[in-house]
């Protein structure tokens, strides 16, 4: 239904699209910069994605953390059938977030509202080396990773480096590097600069770039014109089959810069 609603931006999808080379991209009106409202038509958006294109038999699902992310949750419908069995798991673990906005808690919120089921990964950030190679040997823990790579769909967000540093309360020594190099955006724990390279690697354990490149259904969202810059360099080496869902503020913003 809101994809139909929205079939005016049909020309400003089509040019996004093909400028990231990714197979679709869905723009929602509005800024979400300045109106929570635009979230939750992410969230209707993504629902509907889901419901499209998970296929019957088992589906697992891997979903990142943060206020976009938190918000598509609540927005979640049941995607069970007969045939269609959903689980979620978090894609990355500890990556310093706070509680409600981690990937365990979104991905616990999605499968509640999806009548599905969901696992967590309890890795936290600050480990010495010893104690986080102890633990990646706890069968209850390699278990969820096993599963976490099964993931045949991921919905993630993207957000400005910088900012993520600070919500994260990277080591200043961290940040003055991330300054140095360029940081712009950030996503699945990995910082890039404008022409996308990967300048920086946060998050050590659950999905990396290469799985998500194999990955079939890729649900990437963000928005608001102050996110523009952060999209314009993830999209750079986005995969192929992601389907971007974004505002009109961020699309116009990014189609300015050009
Ligand atoms: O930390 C998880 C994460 O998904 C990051 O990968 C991303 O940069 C950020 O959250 C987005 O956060 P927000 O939706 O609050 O802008």
């Amino acid at each position: 239904l809101l994809m139909d609603q929205f079939t005016g931006m049909d020309q400003l999808e089509k040019q996004l699209a093909l400028m990231f080379n990714i197979d679709r991209c869905l723009i929602v009106s509005g800024d979400s910069d300045e109106q929570p409202k635009v979230i939750g038509d992410f969230g209707e958006l993504v629902n509907e994605a889901l419901h499209r294109l998970l296929p019957d038999g088992r589906n697992v699902i891997a979903v990142m953390g943060g206020t976009t992310m938190a918000e598509i949750a609540r927005h979640i419908t049941p995607l069970e059938t007969n045939n269609r069995k959903n689980l979620f798991v978090p894609a990355r673990g500890g990556i310093g977030e706070s509680v409600s906005i981690q990937a365990n808690s979104v991905s616990a919120v999605m499968a509640a509202n999806a009548k599905g089921n969901h696992r967590v990964l309890y890795v936290p950030e600050q480990l010495s080396q010893e104690a986080y190679h102890t633990l990646l040997k706890e069968p209850s823990i390699m278990d969820v990773l096993a599963t976490i790579k099964q993931a045949n769909c991921v919905v993630h967000s993207i957000g400005r480096a910088l900012h993520m540093a600070a919500r994260r309360k990277m080591l200043e020594e961290e940040i003055v590097s991330l300054r140095q190099r360029k940081a712009v955006a950030e996503s699945f724990g990995y910082f890039f600069d404008e022409s996308g390279q990967i300048v920086y690697r946060a998050s050590r354990v659950g999905l990396t770039l290469e799985d998500v490149q194999k990955i079939p259904i890729v649900l990437a969202v963000a928005g608001g014109k102050s996110k523009a810059k952060a999209i314009m360099a993830y999209m750079k080496n986005a995969p192929k089959q992601t389907w971007f869902i974004t505002d009109e503020a961020a699309a116009n913003e990014i189609l300015k810069g050009v």
